[in-house]
């Protein structure tokens, strides 16, 4: 499975932002919120895999969360996958717990579902299924 990305919790996007332009040497490419997490996004391109910066909307943002119990850092890593329903049958089926029962519409234009980080020596899963 390809790396599409890898999710970064971040206190303020902005700065994290300006911060990641520095480092990758290349502009955001994208925004967008995703109203259902209460998340604000921003990715880069980084070869053929991208970055994630994950800001809080809201105080109760499942971001806002993380952040609070602990900071900033490596939220999630997400592999690409043809077929999101069939992969989360597959994996729940070898005994890895599923985070979202149902996959769901995320940032980029995916459909996505999340492995709990227990399943997965402690990184949290997200499995992406391109729509485009
Ligand atoms: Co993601």
């Amino acid at each position: 499975m390809r790396i599409d990305h890898i999710g970064i919790a971040v206190r303020d996007l902005e700065a994290a932002i300006a911060t990641y332009e520095a480092l990758l040497q290349t502009p955001c490419y994208k925004r967008e919120s995703v109203e259902t997490e209460k998340v604000e996004t921003a990715f880069f391109r980084a070869g053929d895999s991208k970055v994630e910066l994950l800001g809080a909307t809201t105080p109760d943002s499942v971001i806002a969360t993380y952040l609070e119990k602990r900071g900033p850092g490596l939220h999630h890593i997400a592999f690409e996958v043809a077929d999101v329903n069939a992969e989360l049958e597959r994996l729940t089926a070898l005994g890895f717990t599923a985070l979202t029962a149902i996959p769901k519409r995320g940032a980029d234009n995916k459909l996505i579902a999340f492995l709990h980080p227990k399943s997965s020596e402690g990184v949290l899963v997200e499995l992406c299924q391109s729509l485009v």
